[in-house]
Order: C-alpha cells, then structure tokens, then sequence
C-alpha cells in the first residue's frame, strides 16, 4: 500500500489537508498525539464515502523512542509512502525570558527536530514520483522579536526545504508559508487583534490547502497563499531589521498565545 503521511492530521489546517488529500484519491497515513482523535477523524473521512484505506499511529513527536517505534513498525508492514505533508506545529507567542525551559524544548523539537526526523525516515520508504510538503509560515520569514522561537524554527524550515530541492532533485519539495489561518479560537482572536493587516493576512484552511497542493504539483519552492501576503513578503525583502523588527517588538509584544 502507498499511503500519504500526515504529521498534525488532528489539527486545524491537518484536517483540512487530510480531507482535500483523501477526496483526491490518496491513502492517508495519519499522525498526532491523541489515538482518540485520529480515529474521530478517520471514522468522519470514511463517513463522507470510502474512497481509500486509512491508516494512523498515535505519537509525540518530541519522544524520539516512539518515533523509533513507528519507524520500525511502519518498516515491517512493507508499505510505501507516496508523499509526506509536515503539518504539526507549536505556536506559542510569548517574550522568551518568559518561556520555561521545557516549554523551548518542546516547540523546538516539534517544529523542528522531528520535522527533518520524520522527513528522513519517510523519504526512505520513499515510492515513486515522491512529493513533501512542509507547514512554514509567514513569521519564517522575517527575524519576530515576541515570537522569536517560532520564527527562527520556520524560518529553518525554510532554508532546510529549500536545500533539500537541490539534493533531491528528481523530487517535489514544497514549502508552505501561510499567514493567520482561523483554526482555533486563540488563533481567530490574534487575527482580530491585529486588525485590518490581521484580517488581510489571514485566509481559511481550505483556501490555503488548495493553493498548497497545485504548488507543490507544479514543484514551486515556497507558496504564499493570498496577494497581500506575497505583497508583505515582498516589503520584508526591501525593509531594513530596524524597521521590520521595529514593528514586530512594537505590535507583537502586546499578545501571547501558548495552546500547548
Ligand atoms: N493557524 C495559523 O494561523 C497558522 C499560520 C501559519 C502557519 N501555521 C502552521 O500550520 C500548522 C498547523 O497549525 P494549526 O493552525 O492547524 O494548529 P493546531 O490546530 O493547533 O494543530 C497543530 C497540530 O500539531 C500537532 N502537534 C503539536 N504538538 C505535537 C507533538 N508533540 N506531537 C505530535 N503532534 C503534535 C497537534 O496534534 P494534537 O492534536 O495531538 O495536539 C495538531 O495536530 C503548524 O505547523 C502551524 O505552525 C498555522
């Protein structure tokens, strides 16, 4: 069996991908923290009309043990992965002296470390015509004083991906940048706070998904769902630190989120 894999399938914009991948034929493989709801959303896929075979694994992804488990496990099976979509993540918002340090360990580990962990495991067990996409964001794409971890964590993601393009070539790598996408209720607040930029930054999870996937289709480096997005971009590239920082500090000191 060629299944695709998905890491934080229980999540917002996770669900979302699953749903998308599933009604487009693929077999999914799902992952995330909690048995219960990977079976929730494995039972609401094959209620929509069975299409495909499903498959999940419950895992912390920060525990290198159980995912050493899962890699043997899956190894034994002889089944194949056909692409992987690196979806979970840890966005908790914060000034860092107020971070513990488990809190630094945990959003580095899961943004990270098991990132390029299950990256490398799955790409051996690689088929043919191969795909990863990989769950960025915007705020890896610029230096974000408050939310300074999670900003250096994908904006490595970033530069992680991009090389990995050129030692695989044959394959497609995709790296995702949303801005706010409204799948929890701290998110859909954050994104009120901000205001009118919050609001034109931020687009469903369905719209981000479906951008997502044609770009990885088409092989594209680094997709940036909405026009006022790739306009930020755009700015960031030209704006010296001391004015783009400057912003961040000012605006972002004002919120925290931290829903794990
Ligand atoms: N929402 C936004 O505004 C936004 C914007 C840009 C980028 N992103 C990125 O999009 C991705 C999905 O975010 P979301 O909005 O869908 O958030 P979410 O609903 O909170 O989903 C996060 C997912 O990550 C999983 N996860 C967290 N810690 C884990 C761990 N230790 N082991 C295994 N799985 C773990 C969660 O699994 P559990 O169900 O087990 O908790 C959940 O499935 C993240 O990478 C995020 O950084 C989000």
């Amino acid at each position: 069996m060629v299944y695709t894999l998905v890491t934080g399938a229980t999540g917002g914009l996770g669900k979302a991908f699953c749903k998308e991948l599933y009604n487009g034929g693929d077999n999914l493989y799902l992952t995330g923290r909690s048995e219960e709801k990977l079976k929730a959303l494995r039972d609401e896929l094959y209620r929509g009309g069975k299409k495909g075979e499903i498959a999940y694994y419950p895992l912390d992804l920060t525990d290198e043990t159980s995912r050493r488990e899962f890699y043997k496990k899956f190894g034994e099976t002889g089944d194949k992965f056909g692409a992987l979509y690196n979806v979970a993540g840890v966005d908790t918002q914060k000034p860092f002296g107020e971070y513990t340090d488990e809190k630094i360990v945990f959003q580095v580990r899961v943004n990270l470390e098991a990132t390029l962990s299950i990256t490398h495991f799955a790409l051996s067990y690689r088929s043919e015509n191969f795909k990863i996409l990989t769950v960025s964001s915007m705020s890896g794409t610029l230096p974000m004083p408050y939310f300074a971890i999670y900003s250096a964590t994908k904006a490595a993601l970033i530069n992680f991906f991009t090389s990995l393009r050129y030692e695989y070539k044959d394959l497609k790598i995709t790296i995702l940048a949303p801005g706010g996408i409204p799948t929890r209720e701290d998110i859909i607040r954050d994104i009120e706070i901000q205001g009118f930029t919050g609001r034109l930054s931020s687009k469903p999870a369905e719209y981000v998904v479906k951008k997502a996937i044609k770009g990885l289709n088409r092989n594209k480096r680094l997709v940036i769902p909405g026009a006022f997005n790739k306009f930020v971009y755009a700015i960031e590239k030209l704006a010296p630190n001391a004015i783009k920082c400057g912003y961040v500090a000012k605006n972002w000191s004002k919120k925290s989120k931290d829903a794990f």
